[in-house]
């Protein structure tokens, strides 16, 4: 038994009893192929759709499908890591519930808390892309949105708490309405993807591609510590962009477009046969989106100069300067939609998480209330809604957009670490899924995203700090004292 109050799990037998009561339990409604595709759904997004022209142009040049590869390295290896907990403890609240039986409550605050800068910020970093892409589409039609309401830096965001709010309904009517409507947006998603390559292959220029690495050569938007890499910052270096170190700051930037595949994780509550099917859903999604994403991105490096792709909307802008107009606004409507599934699920990650949160006393237990017929966590939903719209709103696009993948990167390390704890504490606990090569994988998925955050900006980094040092006073101020673990048994449950 564990008495101190910080190691105190909860353990798995209990949260599966949590996951079948009536009161607090959701509905169980999918399968291995909605979840792949609830996956792709919110994986290809603002990555492929923004960052691929920011990362060609500013960070590795035509070596873009490179940085490409290595975030889905390191994506896949935490894949694995999520994939064996979610197969084992198959709850609501993604990496947060399985870190509370695997390491303890505190740990499950940490990483709790941390998931808000991947599931929150991030769904207001898409919400702001889908509010750029809006704002042009409109613009092409003639209606001109003022920079102090639809601006990516600037006021308050008015489209981007627009479709926040739109989404938030849809999630409250009920998972199997969010599910449908996520079938059709990644149908239109995946069309525009395959547009961008069967038709764009007919305009590459081979030139475009050489040299494939350009030189190491000054960072063009780097001025002072909120743009230099940390990496550069230790080893005492100038701040570059291009060459080999290039390839990594251009995979920390698109690692944004992988993120979303571990909130099939959190589906796990809502999954018919989670044992069998998250992990098939999990890994199948990944690598779907990997094939495409290197697709897209070595052809649209090769359809025009990368030193011209740091636009708004890359893709269509590759297909306007090759004289195919009709293509570009196809794929700015593709693209609003798709954005629009990724903010959906996103938002749906957090309200899940805090759903479990709230279950287990550390946030108030009235957030956890399911509505008496659509069967959703409705109040957390509502709370979520209005947490990204106001994020979405207020802060600029490029700080909303690193505090995702610092966060999520942190998120992922803490994973793999767990999955090492729990072989170790648990390891006679049937796993349907298990991470191969143990302790080999989750070591090299904990270097390789220390690595990627390593390469993220220094501001970033004092962000993550400041973000988590807050965690710590609510910790401490209220969840700790409010934890259902602490009230139902003072002396703490031991998992193990
Ligand atoms: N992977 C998602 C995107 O690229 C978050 O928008």
């Amino acid at each position: 038994m564990s008495t101190s109050p910080l190691l105190r799990k909860k353990t798995i037998e209990a949260s599966l009893e949590d996951a079948d009561s009536a009161e607090h339990g959701l509905q169980k409604e999918m399968s291995a192929t909605q979840l792949t595709l609830f996956g792709v759904g919110v994986i290809i997004g603002t990555g492929i759709f923004v960052l691929t022209g920011v990362a060609a142009a500013e960070k590795a040049g035509p070596a873009a499908p490179l940085s490409f590869i290595v975030a889905a390295i390191a994506c896949g290896l935490a894949a694995l890591c999520y994939a064996e907990f979610a197969s084992t403890v198959p709850v609501a609240g993604s990496s947060y519930t399985y870190s509370y039986t695997a390491l303890g409550e505190i740990f499950a605050w940490i990483i709790g808390w941390d998931l808000v800068l991947e599931f929150a910020f991030g769904a207001a970093t898409v919400a702001k892309g889908w509010s750029g892409y809006f704002t042009t589409l409109l613009g092409d039609i003639g209606i001109h949105l003022p920079d102090s309401i639809a601006g990516s830096d600037a006021g308050f965001n008015v489209p981007a708490v627009v479709i926040v709010g739109v989404v938030c309904l849809v999630l409250i009517r009920g998972i199997r309405q969010s599910l449908t409507l996520n079938t059709v947006v990644v149908i239109i998603k995946l069309a525009v993807i395959a547009l961008v390559i069967g038709l764009g292959i007919a305009y590459i220029n081979a030139d475009n591609w050489s040299p494939f690495i350009p030189k190491s050569q000054p960072g063009t938007a780097a001025t002072g510590l909120d743009e230099k890499p940390l990496i550069q910052e230790i080893l005492g270096q100038p701040t570059s962009a291009f060459g080999v170190p290039g390839i990594f700051f251009g995979a920390s930037l698109v690692f944004f477009a992988f993120i979303g595949f571990d909130i099939v994780a959190s589906a796990a509550e809502e999954t018919k046969r989670p044992q069998r099917d998250l992990p098939r859903g999990i890994l199948g999604s990944l690598l779907i989106c990997t094939v495409l994403y290197v697709a897209v991105s070595l052809v649209v490096t090769g359809m025009v100069p990368y030193t011209k792709l740091g636009v708004d909307a890359p893709l269509a802008y590759a297909f306007g300067e090759n004289g195919v107009d009709w293509a570009s606004t196809v794929i700015s409507i593709g693209a609003l939609a798709g954005l629009t599934s990724t903010v959906m699920i996103l938002m749906y990650g957090q309200s899940r998480m805090f759903f479990a949160m709230g279950r287990d006393g550390l946030l108030p237990p009235w957030l956890s209330k399911v509505h008496p017929r659509y069967k959703t966590p409705y109040r957390i939903t509502v709370v979520t809604g209005v947490v990204v719209a106001l994020l979405a709103a207020l802060l600029p696009l490029k700080v909303l957009g690193e505090a995702t993948n610092i966060g999520t990167l942190f998120a992922f390390v803490l994973v793999s670490i767990a999955v090492l704890v729990l072989r170790r504490t648990k390891p006679d606990l049937h796993r349907s899924f298990r991470t191969p090569l143990v302790p080999l994988v989750p070591i090299a998925s904990v270097l390789c995203c220390l690595w990627l955050m390593l390469n993220l900006p220094v501001g970033t980094w004092l962000r993550l700090v400041v973000w988590m040092a807050i965690g710590m006073v609510v910790y401490f101020g209220y969840a700790r004292k409010h934890s259902r673990l602490a009230r139902e048994t003072p002396a703490g449950v031991a998992a193990d």
